[in-house]
């Protein structure tokens, strides 16, 4: 096979022949693009080229002019809700779907890898671009971003998990050190890229921009290596994120396979430059075109032949999708809108007529088509009467949006007099986008007065909200009877929310976000965005619900929560575990909880019965609870379902620092079911049951430490014995508990004993004996 570059006819098998025959320029350049969005051809060898480009929730294959920030035009693709309301649904099959429709129509565009999904933790609700990560939480980001990968990579394309790691933020994100402790890294950053791809295996994995504890990202050897490559057992090829090169001989050592896009010759030319004054091994290069050759192989005998979208459908998926997004977050009982009183229903809102239905920067789509809240009702024929109530700057062609903000309030209020008022508010455009964060929380003013007056005069209320990332209620709020939050709903978007409003959808999404009352509440705020180049995670752990229980903040509405149109109660809570010992696997399951949740109101509805964990007197700071499963179960008025959970010891463990490992604590652990973080009325306290783990028993050990350790305490006790040191004396006890061993042996632990038989004892458990 020479001299012909057609995808299907490049095979795995060719690799070995084919590395064998290029040159050292030819190998170094398959490492960088060839423009904004291909792979290097090699025609002399039969190597094709292959397309990668975004993303997340729609297509966005650009056929002309090209850029990374979604300023030029793509081809129409169906634009579904973005990751911010796929994580609202805590549905893993509907994102499957999802996943599965996105990868049938890369497929149909000839695009080998979608750059998706983007699986982020929300540190702060500021980050710009939290419209594009699902939560705030890692096992629900990990439960939702599997099947996504596997739905599109069931289709023949592949995936880009991004962005690997630690880009939480934009500001400065092209350089931003995150100065993150390892116990957060583990738990909280990394935990879902390890999930993810450990678990659906994605074709690529995304490098950030930013640096972590010092290093770029898209050169740390530990990260794109020894964790990813080692620990995880990653198979596939790591891309850089569109300009995230620093050093690119570095990131070649580093494992960095390809660098996107094209530098334009200059980074191939450094790694020939690199080979030949020995600075960088050619094995290094060989690895790395190994990996690009393997992928593209991969896309080619995944074939070429797609079949045709059925566009129609995917439309249908979008609004089933954008329906199941939404989140009741209050209803005194308006919702869903009596069909018979339509005719005492106005709707008010720019966003009714002109939608926000996607994010800014490179995941922006075209989509097929466009339906507002407002062509919805009129495909309907239900002519509400309309106001537009609030400027919008992208709205600003739209009739009436040349009036002043008071007269369109004023029109507003008189057309909401004595009825019931659909106002639709929300965040514009230009407040949230890839590439900046936001400095507030808030809706904007204009709105929040318009609603303030409607809710003056109108009989009643009720808010559709349209946004990516989190908006603060608490000042609002009493004003709605109802709030239904539709984030950013995608190109059906005002189909599904007028089903909802009429109640031929039924709400089922839970917040993958907390709403606090206030950012100041946000533990992460004392440390954001940083200074100097520098952003340290100060709160550690403690980002989302975690941070905000752990301070007791009162929260506007907690992670998890969610109405529907009827009602649920949860019962019979029983638990078991088994005892972990040495040889449990991390993947083995130790608890089984099981439980029964019932369907109490008399509409079919959708229970998210949520399971958290807390461990009730830990040595180690930890957030109050913390998520570990979930369900989603549909019930008819008066069934009821029977739900189990299962933990696996893994689920139970935390990464001990010291040991550089997941280790589990013994002692009590709370197991708390029910509907949100907040509403917990299923709970039972268990006993874990695992080896202590033992410390390193050094000079800095305390006497505690020493005491604990199954071998050296009895030794330990016995010295003190000979001395009339009584270790179990509560107030010598703490003192002395306290003392590092190696401190203790120099001043002595009682009258009659000397420091040489600490020593000793020291000795014989191979510790050093200075600190
Ligand atoms: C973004 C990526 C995106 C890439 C290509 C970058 O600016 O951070 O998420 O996939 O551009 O458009």
């Amino acid at each position: 096979m020479t001299g012909s570059s057609d995808l299907t006819e490049f095979r795995a098998a060719d690799i070995p022949r084919v590395l064998a025959q290029l040159t050292l320029p030819e190998k170094a350049s398959l490492l960088s693009g060839s423009d904004f969005w291909h792979t290097r051809a090699i025609p002399r060898l039969g190597i094709p080229a292959i397309m990668l480009t975004d993303g997340p929730h729609g297509l966005r294959k650009q056929a002309g002019a090209t850029d990374h920030l979604g300023l030029h035009a793509s081809v129409p693709a169906t634009c579904f809700p973005s990751a911010a309301g796929l994580g609202s649904t805590w549905d893993r099959d509907l994102v499957r779907r999802v996943g599965a429709a996105l990868g049938a129509e890369a497929r149909a565009e000839q695009v080998a890898v979608l750059l998706g999904p983007g699986i982020n933790m929300k540190r702060t609700p500021l980050c710009g671009r939290n419209f594009e990560y699902f939560s705030e939480d890692p096992h629900l980001t990990a439960e939702l971003a599997v099947p996504m990968v596997v739905g599109v990579q069931s289709a023949g394309v592949g995936t880009s998990l991004k962005h690997f790691a630690v880009n939480n933020q934009e500001t400065d994100r092209m350089r931003i050190n995150a100065e993150v402790d390892d116990r957060t890294l583990r738990e909280i950053y990394l935990a879902a890229f390890e999930q993810v791809v450990t678990r659906a295996q994605p074709w690529t994995v995304m490098c950030s921009y930013n640096r972590i504890n010092g290093t770029y990202a898209s050169q740390d050897p530990w990260l794109l290596t020894e964790l990813l490559r080692g620990e995880w057992r990653y198979p596939g090829l790591v891309v850089s994120d569109w300009g995230a090169v620093d050093d690119r001989v570095a990131g070649v050592a580093a494992g960095l396979d390809l660098e996107m896009p094209s530098s334009g010759g200059l980074n191939t030319d450094r790694i020939v430059a690199a080979v030949r004054s020995g600075e960088l091994a050619e094995a290094d290069v060989d690895r790395a075109a190994t990996r690009v050759l393997t992928l593209v192989a991969r896309a080619g005998e995944a074939g070429t032949d797609p079949a045709p979208v059925d566009f129609a459908a995917h439309h249908a998926l979008a609004r089933e999708v954008a329906a199941a997004v939404a989140v009741l977050l209050t209803n005194n009982g308006v919702l869903p809108l009596d069909p018979a009183a339509l005719d005492a229903t106005v709707l008010i809102g720019e966003l009714a007529r002109t939608p926000r239905y996607q994010g800014a920067g490179s995941s922006k789509v075209n989509p097929t088509r466009l339906v507002s809240i407002l062509d919805a009702l009129t495909e309907r024929g239900l002519d509400l009467p309309y106001a537009p109530g609030y400027r919008l700057a992208e709205a600003a062609d739209a009739p009436g949006q040349d009036s002043s903000d008071e007269q369109l309030r004023t029109d507003a209020v008189d057309l909401a007099r004595g009825r019931t008022a659909v106002l639709v508010l929300g965040l514009p455009a230009a407040d949230e986008s890839e590439g900046y964060d936001r400095d507030h929380l808030e809706l904007p003013e204009s709105q929040r007065s318009l609603l303030a007056e409607v809710a003056a005069v109108a009989d009643r209320v009720v808010v559709l909200l349209a946004h990516g990332a989190v908006v603060t209620v608490a000042e609002w709020i009493d004003h709605a009877d109802a709030v239904l939050d539709l984030w950013l709903g995608g190109q059906a978007g005002g189909q599904a929310a007028v089903d909802l409003l009429l109640g031929e959808a039924t709400p089922s999404g839970r917040l993958a976000e907390s709403i606090p009352r206030t950012l100041a509440q946000v533990p992460a705020q004392l440390n954001f965005p940083g200074a100097n180049q520098v952003v340290r995670y100060g709160e550690g752990l403690f980002i989302g619900y975690r941070g905000l229980d752990a301070t007791g903040a009162e929260v506007s509405f907690p992670f998890g929560h969610g109405l529907t149109y009827t009602t649920f109660a949860f019962g019979d809570l029983t638990v078991t575990t088994t005892p972990i010992t040495d040889a449990t696997a991390l993947d083995a399951v130790v608890i089984r909880v099981e439980a029964y949740v019932s369907n109490t109101g008399d509409r079919a509805g959708v229970a998210v019965p949520q399971l958290y964990l807390g461990r009730p007197g830990s040595a180690i700071a930890r957030p109050p609870r913390e998520l570990r499963d979930f369900a989603r179960i549909p019930l008819e008025p008066g069934a009821t379902a029977r739900v189990e959970f299962t933990l696996t010891r893994r689920a139970l463990s935390h990464w001990d620092t010291a040991r550089g490992g997941w280790a589990v604590e013994p002692g009590p652990a709370e197991i708390a079911v029910g509907a949100s973080s907040r509403d917990l009325p299923l709970t039972a306290t268990v006993e874990v049951s695992a080896p202590q783990p033992r410390v390193r028993l050094d000079g800095t050990a305390t006497v505690g430490e020493w005491l604990d350790d199954p071998e050296a305490g009895p030794a330990l006790r016995a010295v003190l014995g000979q001395s009339g040191a009584d270790a179990e004396d509560p107030t010598m006890d703490t003192f002395l508990r306290a003392l590092p061993m190696a401190r203790a042996a120099v001043m002595s632990l009682g009258q009659d004993i000397s420091s040489q038989d600490i020593v000793a004892l020291m000795e014989r458990h191979g510790a050093e004996t200075s600190d």
